[in-house]
């Protein structure tokens, strides 16, 4: 929508409004992040005829993006980035003349679960969308498409338009739409060039509807048309919630009944599979293993049961929090089964714990199990020695050393070490604990890791990728989720349960 100075018949100046573009020309994404950059690139990729200006406010980021080394391990990406990038897909810090120049903006900022007053520990943060909204409002000199793609409480998009509305320059309506973004990470580029389904929502309005069909354009150009869902704003955000909220169910739920494989002899994966060969339920997001971690599900089923609350729906709340209550669970029962299988203390033992990062083929560290299990080993003393194929070390200190995770990083740094290889995280160590299911760790050298293991040498296997059989004739006393393995029990965890 473009604001024109129209010269009357009788020389008097009109304010006329223009409705938006009706084409896709110019991009520019707001937020350079695991949601923003994959995106985008695909994007580019695909649409070689639109330019795409991807922004961030961090310089450091852009640089990143810019250079050889992505700021985020995404298989696939680099060479994306690298066929589009200086072609039709740029990176810059300048926000502001990206959003000027842009007829259709996404806005992909961080939305953290707030850490203060209301609904502190629940409810999403919006100040970085406010922040956008703010900034596209006052230097936008045409009407544009904003479409919201982080993944946002239902109801952000009216917040959105609101402020939009309330401070646009005169003549300039702005269409917002809701397109959240299904990617998983670690898998970006392949669902992003095969979702199964492109969710827009808008306004149910003309405008609203040309502004869907366009987005939709941009879409069309690699995704079938049955593929693209359209529906209202609501409908479109709660939506995104919604399927979250049910893939952490089905963890959660096999996890649940993991517990129950361990304390009757039955084995989880042999239910998951009996389980998930029903067409009914399908046999997707049914391993079970230390908990469910990432960017999105812990914070949107929070965020879900922050919204039930809100809306007064206490039974419903309850419900989905469940789900959280039992990912803790989970998370704090293997730490838990480590400590009472090496004789009930782990002080002063080194444990080897591969994997950091929240799942396989991707260097996030967000709300991954890993670092709950780690600070409830720390919190029993233990050393650790941790190695990440993809996770920077730093970063690894710095999630083991936030305040929620430790009271005193100080101790962190004493009982911490961050190693180069799995063999040097498994020297002189009493355990080894699988926390993130990388394949490497299938196909290590585990003759060699046990001659380097004190004895007995402990694995707990929190993931369940291991060939459990080869590593117990190698002399291994191994833990896993979910099953019992059949030794000569060194100890029994689950000493009381039914045999
Ligand atoms: C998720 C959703 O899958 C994606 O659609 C949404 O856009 C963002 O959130 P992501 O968090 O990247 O994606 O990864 P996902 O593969 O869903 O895994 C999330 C967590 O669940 C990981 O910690 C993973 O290890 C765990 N998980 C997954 C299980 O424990 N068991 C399973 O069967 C599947
Ligand atoms: P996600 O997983 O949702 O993509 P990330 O944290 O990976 O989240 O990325 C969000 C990015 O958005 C960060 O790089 C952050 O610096 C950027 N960002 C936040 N607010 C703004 C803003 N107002 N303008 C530009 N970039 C922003």
């Amino acid at each position: 929508m473009k604001v024109v100075l129209v010269f009357q018949p009788k020389n008097t100046l009109h304010l006329e409004t223009m409705s938006i573009e009706k084409k896709v020309r110019k991009i520019c994404c707001i937020g350079a992040g695991y949601v923003g950059g994959p995106t985008c690139s695909i994007i580019a990729y695909k649409c070689p005829e639109i330019q795409v200006m991807v922004t961030d406010v961090s310089q450091e980021r852009i640089n990143q993006w810019n250079s050889d080394k992505l700021p985020i391990y995404e298989p696939d990406l680099d060479d994306i980035v690298k066929e589009c990038r200086g072609r039709n897909l740029f990176f810059s810090i300048d926000v502001e003349q990206a959003i000027k120049e842009a007829n259709l903006i996404l806005i992909s900022v961080n939305t953290p679960t707030k850490t203060y007053g209301m609904g502190k520990g629940r409810a999403a943060d919006l100040k970085y969308i406010e922040l956008a909204a703010r900034t596209i409002a006052r230097v936008s000199d045409q009407s544009k498409i904003v479409v919201e793609k982080s993944t946002v409480p239902v109801k952000a998009a009216e917040s959105i338009i609101n402020i939009l509305k309330a401070n646009v320059k005169p003549g300039i309506r702005h269409q917002v739409l809701s397109n959240p973004e299904f990617l998983s990470e670690g898998t970006a580029i392949r669902d992003l060039l095969n979702p199964d389904r492109v969710l827009i929502g808008g306004e149910q309005s003309p405008d609203g509807q040309e502004a869907i069909a366009a987005l939709s354009d941009v879409y069309g150009h690699w995704v079938k048309k049955e593929k693209i869902i359209t529906m209202n704003t609501w409908s479109s955000e709660l939506s995104k919630l919604s399927a979250n909220a049910f893939l952490a169910q089905r963890i959660s739920s096999i996890n649940a009944i993991s517990a129950i494989c361990e304390a009757t002899g039955a084995d989880v994966t042999e239910v998951a599979h009996a389980v998930g060969t029903d067409t009914r339920i399908g046999s997707k997001f049914l391993q079970a293993g230390i908990g469910f971690g990432g960017s999105c599900f812990v914070k949107d089923v929070l965020n879900l049961t922050y919204l039930c609350e809100s809306l007064n729906l206490p039974e419903v709340a309850a419900y989905w929090q469940q789900i959280i209550d039992m990912n803790e669970y989970q998370k704090r029962r293997f730490a838990d089964q480590i400590v009472k299988c090496m004789f009930n203390t782990v002080s002063n033992k080194k444990i080897a714990i591969l994997g950091f990062s929240f799942k396989k083929n991707t260097g996030d560290t967000r709300e991954s199990p890993a670092i709950y299990v780690c600070k409830y080993l720390l919190e029993e003393g233990a050393k650790l020695q941790i190695y990440d194929p993809k996770v920077n070390h730093d970063q690894i200190m710095w999630e083991l050393m936030k305040p929620e995770i430790s009271e005193n990083p100080e101790r962190v740094k004493e009982l911490v070490e961050i190693c180069d290889s799995p063999y040097h995280a498994i020297e002189g160590t009493h355990a080894l604990a699988v926390c993130t299911e990388w394949d490497e760790f299938k196909e290590l050298d585990y003759k060699t890791i046990y001659n380097k293991m004190l004895k007995p040498p402990f694995i707990f296997d929190g993931r369940l990728i291991l060939d459990h059989k080869m590593l117990q004739e190698i002399g291994f006393h191994v833990e896993t989720i979910g099953k019992r393995l059949s030794r000569p029990p060194v100890c029994r965890p689950y000493a009381n349960s039914v045999q």
